[in-house]
């Protein structure tokens, strides 16, 4: 049985029901402080902090084990800079905790959630794993020592662990069940939805940056593609793989191709209007995914732009009309 540790959040959810659907056993620890529990599609629940380690004792104690898949945590820059502390407490002592049961329950084999935003400003695109990792915020500084954490346990106690960097989340489950819900919503394709929805006001982050229209380049990867590079991920362990993989694909989007996008599946008149940058945005994040393809056999299937804008645009306006 799998472990899926934040399995009510955004990426948990979906891979919670990949690993369903590819006939896995599984279970969801989710303090469902962030996540929501209808995410779960029925899955079982134990509501639980990944800081409580007892919580983390008994699951370890009551359920076979075989792997475990660690999503929880906390995800905002911008929030990242105003509370550290929390950022230190989740991400970092979380992980420990997580770390500390497996050990204790003899569970060796991890994947762990990771970000782009270990490189911090990149020095060259695309950004392969070997690229040096300057975090620029106290988010990327916990996700980073985290994944040293879990390098530490692979050396000293014989874990194996895969880290997978996440370059831009987005889209939702084709079917509509699943999708993102975050609160507040700080990302640029459900924003920018959201706004043809009549919720909340959308503007282009800056249009002054070195890049082709002036707008941030980004990596937008489905987030079914990352659920699928988490099977995957585990099938590796198996196998005796371990190591940092980032999930990207390889191509860049700028802010105005997202708006081009948006306006072509809604069929919107949408042309926001551009406001300063957001401090402490990169011009370009692009993924060089090639060790997730030739280590993990993995390739993106859903992450052109248009088919993760209209997953995403189903999926909201489906939930708006169920509020
Ligand atoms: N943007 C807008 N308007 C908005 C929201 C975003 O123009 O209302 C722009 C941003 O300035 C940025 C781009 O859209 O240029 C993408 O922004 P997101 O907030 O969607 O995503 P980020 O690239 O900032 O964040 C992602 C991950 C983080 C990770 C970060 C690494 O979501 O978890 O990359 O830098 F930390």
């Amino acid at each position: 049985m799998v472990l899926v540790v934040g399995g009510a959040g955004y990426v948990g959810s979906h891979t919670l029901l990949a690993l369903r659907e590819a006939g896995r056993e599984a279970i969801a620890l989710d303090d469902l402080s962030r996540g929501h529990e209808w995410a779960l599609l029925g899955a079982p629940l134990v509501r639980a902090d990944v800081t409580d380690l007892e919580a983390l004792r008994y699951v370890f104690g009551r359920h076979q084990v075989s792997a475990v898949l660690h999503f929880a945590g906390l995800i905002e820059v911008g929030e990242s800079v105003k509370d550290p502390a929390g950022f230190y407490h989740a991400n970092v002592h979380g992980t420990w905790c997580l770390l500390e049961a497996m050990r204790e329950a003899g569970v060796r084999d991890l994947v762990f959630s990771s970000t782009a935003a270990v490189y911090g400003e990149p020095e060259h695109t695309p950004i392969p794993e070997m690229h040096p990792r300057n975090p620029t915020s106290p988010y990327g500084d916990t996700k980073l020592a985290a994944e040293r954490l879990i390098q530490a346990y692979e050396a000293a106690y014989g874990f194996r662990a895969v880290r997978l960097r996440y370059f831009n989340a987005a889209g939702a489950d084709p079917e509509g069940r699943l999708g993102e819900a975050h609160d507040p919503e700080t990302h640029l394709i459900p924003r920018a939805l959201l706004s043809v929805l009549g919720r909340g006001q959308f503007t282009v982050f800056g249009d002054d940056y070195p890049t082709p229209d002036g707008t941030c380049v980004r990596d937008y990867v489905h987030v079914c593609d990352l659920a699928a590079a988490h099977v995957a991920a585990l099938d590796a362990l198996r196998r005796g793989e371990s190591g940092a993989f980032n999930l990207g694909t390889g191509r860049g989007a700028s802010v105005r191709e997202v708006v081009e996008a948006v306006r072509a599946v809604t069929g919107a008149d949408f042309s926001p209007g551009v406001a300063p940058r957001r401090p402490g945005d990169p011009a370009v994040l692009v993924a060089d995914p090639g060790l997730a393809g030739s280590v993990l056999g993995w390739q993106p299937q859903r992450s052109d732009l248009l088919t993760v804008v209209e997953d995403a645009w189903r999926w909201h306006r489906r939930s708006l009309q169920a509020d």
